[in-house]
């Protein structure tokens, strides 16, 4: 009898396809390429370069977002992700020509499987290019792909966007708070101002030394 057991996965196997999303070669992220760039908003010079480890973070990001919301909708209607570090939208990857969806643009775009999407992205950037960037790389993608996800897109320094951010989360809404410095702190004491907002916020915290 022929064995018909399933070979099992090799953990590159499984990442592969989520690097492939994050990068834009999968056909719906070069899609998104191809309308940032007949657009002028493809990668600049005031987009940042981080290492390959960035991928690793924005893999286990979009990892968790498909397990997150694939529970979540069976509890809840509204789905925020809270970008308390935003960036531009795009980060290109230092020293290889690779480029990847950053934090906020791949949240706005994302999908789980069963096509479960985020209702609202709220994002701070204190950088003003960086700012601008992502909230023309955003408003246009939403446009172009036809979401209604809401962005709220909130310049400044997170520390006194606090209030801002709280009054954006609802009770009842499920959460994903993604705090991503760049060396600089955010207190214990201001996470919890946003987290008590809702019972169900889920806390994405990037440490780098
Ligand atoms: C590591 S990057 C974020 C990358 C982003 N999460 C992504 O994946 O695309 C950190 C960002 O935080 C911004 N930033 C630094 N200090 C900030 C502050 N006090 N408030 C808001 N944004 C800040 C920087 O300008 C930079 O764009």
């Amino acid at each position: 009898m022929l064995n018909k057991k399933k070979k099992k996965k090799e953990p590159y196997d499984r990442i592969r396809p989520i690097l492939e999303y994050l990068t834009f070669a999968d056909s719906y992220t070069k899609r998104v390429r191809e309308i940032l760039k007949n657009n002028n908003l493809w990668i600049t010079n005031e987009d940042v370069s981080y290492g390959p480890h960035t991928l690793l973070k924005l893999a286990y990001l979009k990892y968790y977002f498909d397990i997150a919301l694939e529970i979540a909708k069976n509890y809840f209607k509204n789905y925020v992700f809270i970008d308390t570090f935003a960036g531009s939208g795009l980060v290109s990857i230092k020293d290889t020509e690779y480029v990847s969806l950053g934090s906020s643009l791949l949240a706005l775009i994302f999908k789980s499987r069963s096509g479960t999407s985020f209702s609202k992205i709220i994002g701070v950037e204190i950088d003003e290019n960086k700012f601008s960037l992502l909230y023309r790389r955003l408003n246009l993608i939403k446009e172009e792909l036809n979401l209604a996800t809401d962005i709220k897109l909130i310049k400044g320094d997170i520390n006194k966007k606090i209030d801002d951010i709280a009054n954006e989360i609802n009770q009842r809404d499920y959460g994903i708070l993604f705090v991503d410095p760049e060396g600089m702190e955010i207190s214990l004491g201001d996470l919890s101002k946003m987290l008590s907002r809702s019972k169900s916020i889920d806390v994405i915290l990037n440490q780098s030394e």
